[in-house]
Parts: structure tokens; C-alpha cells; sequence
């Protein structure tokens, strides 16, 4: 094929926001959806680990990808990871190879630049591709409920995050990850782009939408236990959270806390892909169900190389990292 990969800017750039607005916009207008792509890219972790590709047929695209440059743990070794998002065939070109063509070029080239995995959720049935030697990764969403029978919400100071609280965040997340098998390697600047990312994608929607908040708990001035949640149609997700407390003690009275602010209202759904060794103690499971779209990954270097198989509770990864 005469194709190319180009990076995206200019028409190209604006062809493939109008292309994908309407499956990913989610509730963005088209402008701010573009608003809310450049202002990731500014981010210091966005500048660097971030950006979208597209296979050109000269001023024709056909199809388009995110890519991101992550960090994993996986089996005990940090490696580096394709993290692969948002591919998108415009319909007038769809059947005819571009998609398998444009990832068979994006593997090839995170050989070449040392990256030893690729990662990416499969929101389609995910036999495309393991066809091209992706395999799924166990990955489950639980749904809460929260204890509110003891009397009232707990008599905790609870303040909006910032960026000071991060090092203390990267601290509890490394901590929380320690004994799984596969989790993302999540340092200051990565938790600082998601919580952006998050945030535009809330300040950028229509006013009432959706909202997104970052709370923590500390004690002497320093962050013992945070979460990042987003409120969307009575449904909140724990985009992710953390307690230095093994228990997660303090994080369950965090949710009390929160929702004692709404009483009267209908309790809201609390989902979150809570890692299965951290449920506080005011908590209950009351579902869980495999996440929507599919965590796949495949090894880049050995095609051969069988991945020991994962369970979902060796698996380490919150819904703020989905990409
Ligand atoms: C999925 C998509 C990227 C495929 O692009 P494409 O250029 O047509 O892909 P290719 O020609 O390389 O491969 C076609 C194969 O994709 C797979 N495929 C396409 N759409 C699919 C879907 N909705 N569910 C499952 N598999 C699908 C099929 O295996 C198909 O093979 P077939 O033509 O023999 O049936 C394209 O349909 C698209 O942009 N869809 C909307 C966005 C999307 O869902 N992206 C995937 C996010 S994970």
C-alpha cells in the first residue's frame, strides 16, 4: 500500500476530530473536544507520552490511533509499554485493511523505539485483534454500597486535592500495586494528567453534566488517602483512590463523608475497578462484572512468548487509567 503514518496536526488533525467526535465526544461539543485533546497535549506527562497517528492516502485519512508511551509492572520488571487507544476507520474506508495496517505499523515501530508490550481496550468484540496476538487481560468493575447506619458521617476534614498531594498519591498508589502481577507504573506527572484529563472532560461538558472531584484526607499536612470521582447521571465512578491505611479505613469514611453532602437524594450507583485487596471496611461489593471494553496486551520483541495467564486479582488498575 502507498499509505503513510503521519503525525496528526493541521487538516489532518482536524479531519480525524470530526471523524471521531461523534462516537467519543461524549457530551463534548466538537470544539471543546478538540480543546480538551490540545489542552492533554500540554500537560508535562501528555508532551511526552501522548500523541495520535493517522494512515494518509495523500490528503485522504484512513484511519487513525492515540498512542501513548506507558510504564508497567508486570511479573516484577518495569517495562516499557504501546498503549493504544481510539482506533478509528472513517466508514467510507472500513473492510479494506487500514486498521490492521495501521497497528501492524505502530507495533513495528515501538519495536524499533524499545518498547517491550502494547496495551489497548478492545471496546469490539476482541477478535480482531487477537488476530493480531492481543490476548485479554481479566479486568473487573464493582459496584459499592456504602455503610451510612453509624451515626452520621465521620468527623473527618476532607479537602480538595491538589497538586502538593501528589508525591504522597504516587507514594499509596506504588504501595497498593506492590504484590500485583501486572499494574501501571503511575508517577507524579502520569497521576497529574489523568487527573486533568478527567477534569477537562467534566469543566469542558455542558454545564451539569458531569462533575469530577479530587478529595483527600491528611494528617499532618501530608495526604493519607484520596479519590478522584466522577459524578455522571446519579452514577459516580471512583476514577481511583488510595489509603496508606492497608485497610482503607479512612477511604470508606471519605465516601460517608460524601455522601452525607447529598442527603435526601437518591443514593447514587458507586462503581470502580477497585483493586480486589482494597475494600474498606465500610464497604460491600454488591456486583461485580468484567469491565465493558477489554484490557488486551501482547509482547512485542517474542511473538512466541506465551504470557503467564492473569487472574483479575493480580491485576492493579483503575478506571482513571483507561485509555
Ligand atoms: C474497528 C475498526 C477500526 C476497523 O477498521 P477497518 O479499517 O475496517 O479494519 P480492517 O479492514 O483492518 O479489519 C476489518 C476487521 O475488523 C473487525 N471489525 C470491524 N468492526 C468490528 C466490530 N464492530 N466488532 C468486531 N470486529 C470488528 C472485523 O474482524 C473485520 O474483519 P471482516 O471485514 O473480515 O469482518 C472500524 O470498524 C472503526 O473505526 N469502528 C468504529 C470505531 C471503533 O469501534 N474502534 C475500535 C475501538 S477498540
Amino acid at each position: 500500500m502507498p499509505f503513510q503514518v503521519v503525525p496528526t496536526a493541521g487538516a489532518v488533525l482536524e479531519q480525524v476530530l470530526s471523524d471521531t467526535h461523534p462516537l467519543w465526544g461524549d457530551g463534548l461539543s466538537r470544539d471543546n473536544y478538540a480543546k480538551a485533546w490540545v489542552a492533554q497535549l500540554k500537560t508535562p506527562w501528555g508532551q511526552q507520552h501522548l500523541d495520535r497517528v493517522a494512515l494518509v492516502d495523500g490528503p485522504h485519512v484512513m484511519c487513525s490511533a492515540k498512542r501513548y508511551d506507558l510504564s508497567v509492572r508486570f511479573d516484577g520488571r518495569i517495562r516499557r509499554v504501546l498503549g493504544i487507544g481510539a482506533v478509528f476507520t472513517p466508514p467510507a474506508h472500513r473492510g479494506r485493511g487500514c486498521a490492521r495496517e495501521l497497528l501492524t505499523r505502530l507495533l513495528d515501530t515501538a519495536v524499533t523505539e524499545g518498547q517491550e508490550f502494547a496495551m489497548l481496550f478492545s471496546e469490539i468484540a476482541p477478535a480482531f485483534y487477537e488476530q493480531l496476538d492481543f490476548v485479554p487481560v481479566p479486568l473487573v468493575e464493582s459496584t459499592i454500597e456504602v455503610d451510612q447506619k453509624r451515626g452520621g458521617a465521620p468527623a473527618m476534614l476532607v479537602r480538595s486535592g491538589d497538586d502538593r498531594d501528589l508525591p504522597a498519591i504516587a507514594e499509596m498508589s506504588a504501595a497498593r500495586g506492590k504484590n500485583a502481577r501486572l499494574v501501571l507504573d503511575r508517577n507524579e506527572d502520569f497521576i497529574r494528567f489523568n487527573i486533568t484529563r478527567q477534569r477537562l472532560h467534566s469543566g469542558l461538558a455542558p454545564s451539569g453534566l458531569r462533575t469530577t472531584e479530587f478529595l483527600v484526607v491528611e494528617e499532618g499536612h501530608q495526604a493519607v488517602a484520596y479519590l478522584v470521582c466522577t459524578e455522571e447521571a446519579g452514577r459516580w465512578m471512583i476514577e481511583e483512590a488510595g489509603d496508606r491505611d492497608p485497610s482503607g479505613a479512612r477511604l470508606g469514611a471519605m465516601l460517608q463523608v460524601m455522601l452525607a453532602r447529598h442527603p435526601g437524594e437518591r443514593l447514587p450507583e458507586i462503581k470502580g475497578w477497585w483493586p480486589k485487596a482494597l475494600i474498606p471496611p465500610q464497604l460491600k461489593v454488591a456486583a461485580i462484572t468484567p469491565t465493558q471494553s477489554v484490557l488486551m496486551i501482547r509482547p512485542l520483541r517474542d511473538r512466541m512468548l506465551p504470557l503467564p495467564p492473569l487472574a483479575a486479582a493480580e491485576v492493579v488498575y483503575w478506571h482513571a487509567d483507561y485509555f
